[in-house]
């Protein structure tokens, strides 16, 4: 039996907007999939995840189509060489953590040690962003990199992709509300570019304060100005209404963990639903913040970045 594993990550900056190369700042989450290769007499997948409710039957056809891609890209046959895999771990199954590169990062690694193909994790990386197609389409390949790798890391989609680590002093605690709402991201993206295509001169000007905003955040890192990060973060969170990305439930977990303490908060990920991350350096506040969230009737994530 072999074993893989992937990180969940949380998009601090630049979720849609890293679709059209410009740079986003993600972090590793500590919680993680696990993958499990064993043997049997057909192929099978037995995903024991917990789940958002309705996450797993939403993405039965994008998994299915994601391991497909995988096994043609490691010249695997699960027809001629049948095994099972199961999913597990700490990572809950939803959007907007990762949830499908992480699995794709674990199911990569898994099957390298089963089948000794010797694989570099650039190349894990590589067969992982060819399951993340699976999901959604064209992914700009944020996730699975954060998946692989873990840390808190800068990614610019381009051939190749920059991905430059962050270091910072010491992890920050953050906290994770989840709308319970899937989100298709494969729509999302469309979406936006549709309205993209219609309202140009709009649509540049945001991505211009933008790639500002990212510049700054990544300088306000390398300075551990987490007051900086916070406002920035927020910043980030009003851009992504304006592009249509945000809901109400997401504007909601967003508006408590403000009034809470957190020093900034914003949607994370595809948006519509999944989950919003508020930064809440030090224990006592991600409790206050944690608290809040769970007392309105959310589910919530404490972790924190760059561990
Ligand atoms: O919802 P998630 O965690 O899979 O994040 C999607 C991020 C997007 O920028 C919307 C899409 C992408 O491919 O980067």
């Amino acid at each position: 039996m072999a074993e893989g594993y992937g990180y969940g990550k949380v998009i601090l900056f630049g979720e849609h907007f890293v679709v059209y190369g410009l740079p986003a700042i993600a972090s590793a989450l500590g919680s993680k999939t696990i993958a499990k290769i064993e043997k049997s007499d057909r192929f099978e997948l037995v995903d024991n995840r917990m789940e958002t409710p309705g996450y797993k039957k939403g993405k039965f056809y994008q998994q299915k189509k994601s391991l497909e891609l995988m096994f043609k890209a490691l010249g695997i046959n699960p027809e001629k060489t049948p095994f099972r895999i199961v999913l597990e771990g700490d990572l809950i199954a939803a959007s907007g953590i990762g949830a499908s590169a992480a699995s794709c990062a674990a199911i990569a690694r898994a099957l390298n040690k089963e089948f000794n193909l010797g694989l570099s994790d650039e190349k894990i990386n590589e067969i992982a962003y060819e399951g993340e197609k699976g999901y959604h389409g064209t992914p700009s390949g944020i996730d699975n990199t954060a998946a692989v790798f873990g840390g808190l890391i800068w990614f610019r989609k381009g051939s190749p992709n920059v991905i430059e680590r962050i270091k910072i002093k010491q992890p920050v605690e953050i906290v994770m509300g989840n709308t319970g709402i899937t989100a298709d991201t494969a729509e999302v993206v469309a979406d936006v570019r549709k309205r993209k295509e219609k309202e140009p001169k709009r649509f540049e000007g945001i991505f211009r304060e933008y790639e500002e905003l990212v510049n700054e955040a990544r300088k306000a890192f390398g300075e551990y100005d987490l007051k900086k990060i916070g406002e920035l973060m927020n910043k980030n969170h009003s851009l992504l209404q304006e592009i249509g990305v945000s809901c109400e439930e997401l504007d909601t977990l967003v508006n408590i963990a403000r009034e809470n303490g957190a020093l900034g908060a914003k949607l994370t990920g595809t948006g519509r639903g999944g989950n919003m991350v508020a930064l809440t350096p030090g224990k006592e506040l991600q409790e206050r913040v944690a608290k809040a969230i769970e007392s309105a009737g959310f589910k919530v994530i404490r972790s924190e970045i760059g561990v």
